[in-house]
């Protein structure tokens, strides 16, 4: 994975397809992480920017799947 913007959430390089067990347990993407991920051809409903996803325990064990680049 690149996260050439260090998680500025202004690349989408960190571009990850989310596990469906995990998809409820995360808080909806904000405006920027939105706006970043249309701008993907790959974007699904289970697209997330990785930098944007604030861990916790009740994320562990969360698997995601690195999508292809734009
Ligand atoms: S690392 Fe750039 S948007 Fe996540």
């Amino acid at each position: 994975m690149l996260a050439l913007c260090g998680g500025c959430c202004s690349c989408a390089t960190c571009h990850v397809f989310i596990d469906p067990e995990f998809i409820e347990s995360l808080p909806a993407p904000g405006e920027d992480e939105n706006d970043l991920l249309d701008s993907s051809d790959h974007r699904n409903d289970r697209s997330r920017l990785a930098c944007q996803i604030g861990l916790n325990a009740g994320l562990d064990g969360l698997r995601v799947t690195i999508a292809p680049e734009d």
